[in-house]
């Protein structure tokens, strides 16, 4: 008998297929990435993120509750500061906007559903880096670290279950998990941008957040360089040696191979971001009628599970979500 290998067999029935699938996606395994902002009294459409807003904390909670409705499994907060400064106070000011947005959703959601903090400074910063300038210029890494510190407390004492260091400090987990420790913060998850790259992909981002680097600089003194694979895994293992509870690779789709690399590495939980520039674009040409872009959409969750993730942030969670249930 020719052909001997027959695997078409197995793809006859969808029943089959679904028996057989080795991926599979569902709400909970999402995590949406949500924007607010200070002294809004209206959401203010983010026109490079077709769907996504600048919320109002009144906004926000009802948009955190349809979510949970439709089973996300987690929400990760950006904030929005009506000022920025050159320490970024507004990140650990306890009543810097996502202090007070957390606490909103503590007391709406509470441990229902997962609620996340991105820790950075550059939202609070006048220059947008994610750290603060030495006298020459540079991104201090030591001395941004206690400003970590006091972000991850604040973010944790209004109710973040899951803080998540984005800077790409050398030391950012240590720093965070000995301050979060020192406050009786001991339960409180440290989700480690571990291998975060310096993309083109944070376009969208940036819009979303008002965030400009101040002379067109930017970030690859303390992002990854996207031409290195290795160096992935030297910044997740020390993530880890530090204390982180969940490693992630950002972005998601251009780094499949890191994913996998890194699934192979520790036995921590991997987390993948697919980051603003990656929904744009999957948007746009869907917008234009060239792609399905709900199918697009859960055919690259679905490859990023696939390759590695636990769970993935992405900006199609609230979406896939509900196409999910039916
Ligand atoms: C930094 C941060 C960025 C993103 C998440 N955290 C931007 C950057 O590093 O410049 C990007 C997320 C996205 O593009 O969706 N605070």
């Amino acid at each position: 008998m020719f052909p001997v290998e027959r695997p078409r067999r197995l793809r006859r029935t969808p029943a089959l297929r679904r028996l057989v699938a080795e991926t599979s996606i569902a709400p909970g395994d999402l995590v949406a990435p949500l924007f607010v902002a200070e002294g809004r009294d209206e959401p203010r459409p983010l026109d490079a993120l077709p769907g996504h807003v600048q919320h109002t904390v009144a906004s926000l909670r009802a948009e955190v509750d349809h979510l949970h409705r439709v089973g996300v499994g987690g929400v990760i907060l950006f904030g929005v500061p009506a000022r920025k400064d050159e320490r970024g106070t507004g990140a650990y000011d306890p009543d810097g906007i996502v202090q007070v947005a957390l606490r909103a959703l503590r007391d709406d959601v509470g441990d229902e559903m997962v609620v996340m903090a991105d820790l950075c400074l550059d939202e609070y910063l006048v220059h947008g880096h994610c750290g603060v300038l030495a006298a020459d210029g540079s991104v201090d890494n030591d001395a941004t670290l206690p400003l970590y510190g006091a972000t991850a407390v604040a973010q944790a004492a209004a109710g973040a279950a899951v803080v998540a260091p984005s800077g790409m400090m050398d030391g950012q987990v240590g720093a965070i998990r000995r301050a979060l420790d020192d406050a009786g913060f001991d339960q409180t998850v440290v989700m480690a941008y571990s291998a975060k790259y310096a993309s083109a992909l944070y376009g969208p981002f940036r819009e979303a957040v008002d965030v400009a680097i101040a002379d067109g600089g930017d970030r690859r003194g303390y992002q990854q360089d996207w031409r290195n694979r290795r160096e992935a895994l030297r910044e997740v293992r020390a993530d880890v040696a530090e204390g982180a509870d969940i490693v992630m690779v950002k972005p998601a789709l251009t780094y499949l191979d890191v994913l996998a690399d890194v699934r192979q590495a520790v036995d921590v939980p991997v987390a993948a971001y697919q980051v603003s520039g990656e929904y744009a674009m999957v948007m746009a040409a869907g917008a234009n009628g060239w792609i399905d872009t709900d199918a697009v959409a859960l055919e690259q969750l679905t490859a990023i599970k696939r390759a590695g993730a636990d769970f993935v942030l992405t900006y199609f969670a609230g979406r896939v979500a509900e196409r999910l249930q039916g």
